[in-house]
């Protein structure tokens, strides 16, 4: 009897610690943010929230405000969606608040990388080195010359002006503008073929266009299955599937492939150096040349398609942009003749275009939707701007999706699901940064970089990427949409919270080289 007992007992304190672990006694405490845990013990709200996140947080703030906290996979996760109060996420301690360590768990998940204490430095310096200031304009150049070997490799091939060189070409949208943008500011990183010793330049250009497709072709594969493989939710076969391209990154990107190519980037090279030398090992470097590869390339893509589309959509937006860049290659006294020189598109001409600039941002509005997590590493305040002030737990996470919060809040940004080109544009042309929320100037009226210490490091670069892209296609082709009446596609509502979004379905385009 005296068994039976302990062995019940034993099994009911089993249970209630298993209960408790699963969260289901979690009571919201008085002046909590209200909680919201969903049916499911420990999963809570997964399902829902990773089946379309926009809408359900846009349900959440309809049901509880502009700050509460939901269950999700065994986290409790507080979500701030009043734009006024972000700085007091963005401008917490690390102590109390931290970035990385979410970080460093997602990046060991979904590629293999396993980092050591305090290495995030690393980054930041060699980021702070070469994707700004003087580093940046060699970057640039350097993109410059990889997407003309990728758009006007075949240009002046034939110098018979009737050749068929300049017959229509058609392709998705979305195919072509990820595969050029991706494919240069890969090289751009990485590196080129060498042409000496014994090879000509051309044949090693075209070696860099061969390797580059390849390369594209696969991690477009791996970008298709990454949401799930976020989420811990691939089948078998694509968990093996995602393994395989793993292990062809981590090969193809290795240090020591890298050793041979030419014109590596400082900022890939530097960051290479600075991991050997902290002892990190080569084969756990090559891994992190995989991260890098996925965080400069896996935006920029699908944001150049979203730019070109809504260009093509909105004429009058395409003749303000056109008639800029006319201007300023007229400043710098450039013209394009055919069979002469190419452009130079230097970064003093790239700082010269306010208005494609604030397309660019307007884009950026629409279609990059990151969602921003923080660890909570001791109990803390969180302070509203209005004065409201809520407990948050140590352990749990912070969160803010400034896709509902800012980017599509019509106090801040009105009609805001409309493309405007010059949204961010003064009436006297200058950039325009007021935007207010209930009569507060609103400072962080834009996000898709993120804010604070993780903030993208590279969102100068892949500025002057996408309008390198730009520019190059405005001033050497023509082109349109098969069918101008085509509606904008939806987003893939897969993606919200991964960066820039990407289409449901592709968009078919014509172009030609105007020349
Ligand atoms: C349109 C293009 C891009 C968008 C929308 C974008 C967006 C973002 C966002 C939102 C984050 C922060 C994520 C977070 O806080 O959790 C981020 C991080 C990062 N981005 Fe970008 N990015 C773009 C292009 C680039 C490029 C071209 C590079 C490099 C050349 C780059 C390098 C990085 C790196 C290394 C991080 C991690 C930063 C860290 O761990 O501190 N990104 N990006």
């Amino acid at each position: 009897m005296g068994l039976l007992l302990a062995i019940i007992l034993g099994f009911l304190a089993a249970l209630i610690g298993g209960l408790y672990l699963l969260g289901v006694f979690r009571q919201r405490r008085p002046g909590e943010p209200p909680l919201d845990k969903g049916l499911i013990p420990w999963m809570g709200h997964v399902l829902e929230f990773r089946r379309n996140t926009l809408k359900f947080l846009e349900r959440m703030k309809r049901k509880h405000g502009d700050v509460f906290t939901i269950q999700l996979g065994g986290f409790y996760i507080t979500f701030l969606q009043d734009p006024l109060s972000f700085g007091s996420i963005v401008k917490e301690s690390r102590e109390r608040l931290d970035f990385n360590k979410f970080a460093v768990q997602l990046v060991r998940k979904v590629f293999g990388y396993v980092a050591i204490e305090g290495e995030h430095n690393i980054l930041h310096v060699a980021s702070s080195k070469h994707l700004k200031g003087d580093g940046l304009e060699v970057m640039t150049q350097s993109m410059m010359g990889n997407l003309q070997n990728l758009m006007l490799h075949d240009i002046g091939s034939s110098g018979d002006q009737n050749s068929d060189r300049r017959a229509w070409i058609e392709d998705g949208l979305f195919k072509y503008s990820y595969n050029i943008v991706f494919r240069a500011g890969y090289l751009s990183l990485y590196g080129n073929e060498p042409h000496k010793p014994d090879g000509s330049e051309e044949k090693a250009k075209e070696k860099d266009r061969a390797e580059s497709e390849a390369l594209f072709d696969e991690f477009r594969k791996y970008d298709q299955l990454f949401p799930n493989l976020a989420y811990g939710v691939l089948t078998p076969r694509k968990r093996l599937e995602a393994e395989r391209l793993m292990g062809f990154f981590w090969n193809s990107l290795s240090v020591q492939k890298m050793k041979t190519k030419d014109n590596i980037s400082r900022w890939i090279w530097d960051i290479q150096q600075a991991k050997e030398e902290v002892g990190i090992k080569e084969s756990m470097i090559n891994r992190y040349m995989f991260v890098l590869l996925w965080a400069s390339q896996g935006n920029t893509g699908p944001s150049s398609f979203w730019l070109l589309l809504f260009l093509m959509k909105h004429p009058e937006a395409m003749e303000a942009v056109k008639e800029e860049v006319v201007k300023v290659l007229n400043e710098f006294g450039q013209e394009v003749q055919p069979g002469g020189p190419l452009i130079n598109l230097t970064r003093d001409m790239l700082s010269k275009t306010p208005v494609l600039d604030s397309v660019v941002e307007e884009t950026l509005r629409l279609t990059a939707a990151p969602l921003l997590t923080r660890a909570v590493l001791q109990d803390m305040t969180l302070k509203m701007a209005d004065g409201r002030q809520y407990p948050i737990r140590q352990g749990d996470r912070i969160a803010v999706f400034p896709y509902i919060a800012v980017h599509i809040d019509p106090e801040i940004h009105p009609d805001p699901l409309s493309f405007k080109y010059d949204r961010f544009l003064n009436p006297d042309g200058s950039k325009k940064t007021d935007f207010y929320k209930a009569g507060k100037k609103v400072k962080y009226y834009n996000m898709p970089w993120g804010a604070g210490v993780s903030m993208c490091p590279g969102r100068f670069f892949a500025t002057n990427e996408l309008k390198q892209f730009v520019f190059l296609m405005l001033v050497y082709f023509e082109f349109e949409l098969k069918n101008p009446d085509e509606e904008i596609p939806e987003i893939d509502f897969r993606r919200w919270g991964f960066g820039s979004m990407q289409p449901q379905r592709d968009v078919q385009f014509r172009y030609r080289l105007r020349y």
